[in-house]
């Protein structure tokens, strides 16, 4: 008998097949995540559980699915999944870190240059026949080569981030809880405290996980402390940054653009103050999103649900300790 298995969202097929090669798997097919209570329906006796960021594996959801062994997350972030209650109750979690690095850094680059330079509303000129001809001072944006970036967080996707900052000639500052010598042998980084990190930086991005302790690490206080020529770049998760804070510093000049690929909420509603402003570019969390990419992102996914059905160590564990409660 094959193991029983809820997996949220189709994924690449390579990975479901996989999947159900092993596994006895019921899939959700649906655009959007299942409704909770769907969720909440399908998880009562099923040994694995493969979900991406938008579903929330919490207590009461694990209070239902008595029969759990493995929650395989198919992000590299895991803030939807309580895995404290998770590693008491024995449960392995599993992520996708890695394979989503330069991909996301790269994005995370593009947003750099593209509010750097004004791209989107380039764009949104021409597209609205406003584009009357060559002028000296038309779309005037700032320079990325040579200029101050600032990384918050230098895991695997910061460190990428400072590395194509490298080859823009960018003087690089970064701040995390814990300073990476081996990384500033490498590169030409600079490891600073938050504040100055703030106040020297003309491109702040921002690369660390979603804490308690990192929810709304950016808001007012933080913003009155940037440069009012400051970029703000956003690829980690929405919650890091007070949106409302946000709007007040763009509408009143205390920072100059900011660029978002994540949101509080998500999806952002097409309504929210942030998206009446044209210092401003938004897109839906897409910074992983290459065919590549999610296709080994998924193909990971699939390799720590079948590890965790079979009681072994998946190949990326987040919390191992869980494995030897058992
Ligand atoms: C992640 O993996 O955590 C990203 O936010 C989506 O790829």
């Amino acid at each position: 008998m094959k193991p029983k298995v809820y997996v949220t969202r189709f994924l690449p097929k390579v990975a479901m097949d996989r999947i159900h090669s092993f596994c006895d798997a019921k899939v959700w097919e649906g655009e959007l995540p299942p409704p909770r209570d769907v969720l909440l329906q399908n998880v009562t006796e099923i040994k694995g559980l493969l979900t991406l960021l938008t579903d929330k594996v919490d207590a009461e959801l694990m209070n239902r699915a008595q029969k759990l062994k493995v929650v395989s997350n198919c992000a590299v972030g895991f803030d939807n999944v309580d895995v404290e209650e998770a590693t008491r109750r024995g449960i392995i979690v599993g992520n996708t870190p890695g394979v989503l690095t330069d991909t996301t850094a790269d994005f995370a680059f593009s947003l750099i240059m593209a509010a750097a330079r004004r791209v989107v509303e380039g764009d949104r000129v021409v597209r609205a026949g406003r584009w009357k001809t060559w002028g000296p001072m038309i779309l005037l944006g700032q320079d990325v080569h040579h200029a101050t970036l600032g990384i918050i967080g230098l895991g695997r996707i910061g460190l990428a981030v400072a590395k194509r900052g490298q080859g823009f000639g960018m003087k690089i500052l970064y701040t995390d809880v814990v300073r990476n010598k081996e990384a500033e042998n490498e590169l030409p980084i600079e490891y600073v405290g938050f504040d100055m990190l703030l106040a020297e930086s003309d491109f702040i991005t921002v690369h660390t996980n979603l804490t308690r302790e990192t929810y709304h690490l950016i808001g007012q206080k933080e913003f009155e402390k940037m440069k009012r020529t400051a970029i703000l770049v956003n690829t980690s998760r929405g919650p890091i940054v007070d949106n409302m804070a946000l709007y007040d510093a763009l509408c009143s000049g205390k920072i100059a653009y900011a660029a978002l690929d994540v949101t509080e909420p998500e999806p952002m509603p097409a309504t929210h103050p942030l998206l009446t402003l044209n210092n401003v570019i938004v897109v839906p969390h897409i910074a992983s999103a290459s065919v590549a990419t999610r296709t080994k992102m998924a193909l990971m996914a699939a390799d720590n649900l079948i590890a965790g059905l079979k009681g072994e160590m998946p190949p990326n564990p987040v919390n191992p300790e869980a494995l030897k409660i058992k």
